[in-house]
């Protein structure tokens, strides 16, 4: 059994989110994500979700190639939360390069690349201009 974990806000859920989601459970036989809260992606991104943390954590759950997802409170966490669900590898999307690589010693990280062209910021940005 090959456990993988993977983080991310996953906030107005679109390809990019469903397609590393579906690669890193490619990696292994179980995929856990964390799913950052509310308090935490004010403080990290300066603004809150577009969805609530129960709704993105509900999307995330129901995708069929995730099989479990937790509330990530805290970025100092990171490794606590990965000894806690046993995890055999750390998946990161490859903006993230290098970032995690202290957390070698408790499991393999793997950065995947990202989808070119689309984020949530984006996604954002351009309902913003819809007249
Ligand atoms: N991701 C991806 N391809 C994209 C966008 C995101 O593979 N085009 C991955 C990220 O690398 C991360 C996960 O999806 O592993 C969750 O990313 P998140 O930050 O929630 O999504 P973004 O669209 O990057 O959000 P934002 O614009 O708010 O930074």
């Amino acid at each position: 059994m090959r456990r993988i974990l993977t983080f991310g806000t996953f906030d107005v859920l679109h390809i990019g989110h469903v397609s590393i989601l579906e690669r890193a459970r490619a990696l292994g036989d179980r995929l856990i994500v964390g799913v950052s809260s509310d308090a935490l992606n004010l403080s990290k991104k300066g603004r809150r979700p577009v969805y609530p943390e129960d709704d993105r954590l509900k999307l995330i759950g129901a995708l069929r190639c995730v099989d479990e997802v937790f509330v990530e409170e805290s970025l100092a966490l990171k490794g606590e939360y990965l000894r806690q669900h046993r995890a055999d590898v750390l998946v990161m999307g490859d903006d993230w390069q290098g970032r995690f690589d202290e957390f070698r010693g408790i499991c393999e990280v793997v950065y995947l690349p990202r989808t070119p062209s689309i984020s949530t910021t984006e996604i954002i940005e351009v309902i913003k201009r819809v007249p």
